[in-house]
């Protein structure tokens, strides 16, 4: 729901709509890492971190976290003007709003977490917290010993310069190879992008964990609720 801030707070039980206000004039309230300093800013409250006195400012709701084995063919959004598939498609009997954290392309598959919690939403996005993200990829060339520093030393895609990345190789066939690719930022077909940078075309791609969340046995299309020491091990990131 989008509201603004001071309704929002008050829902929350920080201080009265009005005291609120002062609050927010004075600094004191930060809106995704930021100080708002003026009033009349409105916030979603399923995915803005609001936080007054160092904490997080929350209504007492329940949230949920769910990893997802997404296939191909479907799009990471909510809604899809084209009509086509979505992840959300694949997830039933929910019954509160969750969206995914960060994208899979249409044609990548693997580990998607979606979530009504936007805190984490928000620490999993940010790249200061440089969570390795570990892809299965299979392209139409053997990458060189060369192509592989290229990849630890981080490569320039799209006018930026990557964190250095890791890439193994797991099978190595005629024509290509199935490699192993860590990364720690989510751009845009980054993946993609960097194997094409050293020569190799992408042909199949799974995304199999996130930090120490792993895709595990799930089947594509199948999904599952976090464990509680999953749930802890993102809330401490
Ligand atoms: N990198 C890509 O190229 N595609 C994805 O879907 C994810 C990472």
């Amino acid at each position: 729901m989008i509201l603004r801030l001071q309704k929002y707070m008050a829902e929350c039980g920080v201080a009265s709509r009005r005291k609120s206000e002062e609050l927010i004039l004075d600094g004191k309230v930060f809106v995704n890492g930021k100080a708002v300093m003026e009033l009349g800013m409105k916030i979603d409250d399923e995915k803005d971190v609001v936080e007054f006195e160092g904490k997080r400012v929350v209504k007492n709701k329940k949230y949920i976290y769910i990893i997802l084995n997404k296939p191909e063919g479907c799009i990471t959004t909510v809604k899809d003007q084209f009509g086509r598939k979505t992840v959300l498609d694949y997830i039933k009997n929910i019954n509160s709003r969750v969206y995914p954290i960060g994208r899979l392309d249409y044609d990548t598959s693997g580990l998607l977490i979606l979530t009504n919690d936007g805190e984490i939403t928000y620490t999993l996005t940010h790249p200061k917290h440089n969570i390795p993200k570990t892809y299965i990829a299979e392209v139409d060339k053997i990458p060189s010993g060369g192509d592989i520093l290229k990849f630890n030393k981080g490569l320039v895609i799209d006018g930026y310069k990557t964190a250095p990345a890791k890439l193994y190789i797991i099978e190595k066939y005629e024509k290509g190879a199935k490699l192993k690719i860590i990364i720690h930022e989510g751009r845009n077909r980054q993946v993609r992008k960097m194997c094409k940078k050293i020569g190799c075309n992408v042909l199949k791609l799974k995304r199999i964990s996130i930090g120490k969340i792993e895709i595990g046995k799930l089947k594509k299309g199948e999904y599952r609720f976090l464990s509680d020491k999953e749930i802890n091990y993102l809330k401490g990131l």
